[in-house]
């Protein structure tokens, strides 16, 4: 990181790379007192995703329509438009793909996820449910990647999403690796494999069903 990344004025002290996706690299930063996340766009093109040309913008944008649903996220706490970086909260705790590939994902995590993705059918949107997007702190699951989509079925949760959420060894290699070998049956398309799933996804759909009324 050349730039010297600021919030309130204050420069801020690189602690840690946390990862880096289609969107940013995102650094885990400190004031000497707390901890935050600085998300640096990055112009590096994606095979699988348009951005348009205002990728910054679209993140902040989409920041404001989701912090105004029922879902968890973390603050965004400030931008800097000519250097392109967000200032947001870091939320503490497991990164989903990881919980995965450890096998340390429960029912009820995937039942928030699933509550999630109904908020975001009701507003239209799809959101990127891949697991690198989501940090579970104390059991709520924060999406922490400010990406949103129109709707379509074919990338939403239950179609899409929660294919790399039960491939426990798929997403273990992906750690390892970075591959997509085992998520992913043809390597030329964003799809996750279903083969061995399907079961596992209607009985979760089912049971968020029932959960909803009995609430
Ligand atoms: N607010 C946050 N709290 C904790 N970890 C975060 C936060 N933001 C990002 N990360 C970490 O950084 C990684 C990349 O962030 P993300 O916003 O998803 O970038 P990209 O758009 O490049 O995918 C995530 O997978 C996660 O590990
Ligand atoms: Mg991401």
């Amino acid at each position: 990181m050349n730039d010297t990344i600021r919030y309130q004025n204050k420069p801020l002290d690189f602690v840690r790379l946390l990862g880096k996706g289609k969107g940013g690299y995102s650094y885990l930063v400190t004031d000497g007192t707390r901890q935050y996340v600085a998300k640096k766009i990055h112009h590096e093109p994606s095979d699988f995703y348009d951005f348009g040309d205002d990728k910054f913008g679209a993140e902040v944008n989409a920041y404001k329509r989701l912090e105004k649903l029922d879902i968890h996220i973390p603050r965004l706490l400030e931008i800097n438009k000519e250097q392109e970086y967000l200032i947001k909260e870091y939320i503490e705790g497991d990164l989903a793909s990881d919980l995965i590939a450890c096998g340390d994902i429960s029912t009820d995590m995937l039942l928030g996820v699933f509550h999630i993705s109904e908020v975001m059918r009701a507003e239209d949107l799809n959101i990127d449910y891949f697991p690198t997007n989501f940090v579970f702190r104390n059991g709520i699951a924060y999406y922490i990647d400010f990406e949103i989509n129109d709707y379509l079925a074919e990338w939403d949760f239950t179609h899409w999403g929660i294919y790399y959420w039960l491939n426990q060894e798929g997403m273990k290699w992906f750690n390892q690796t970075g591959e997509f070998e085992l998520l992913h049956p043809d390597p030329k398309t964003s799809k996750p494999r279903t083969l061995g799933f399907e079961t596992q996804v209607a009985e979760l759909k089912a049971l968020y069903q029932q959960r909803k009324v009995t609430l």
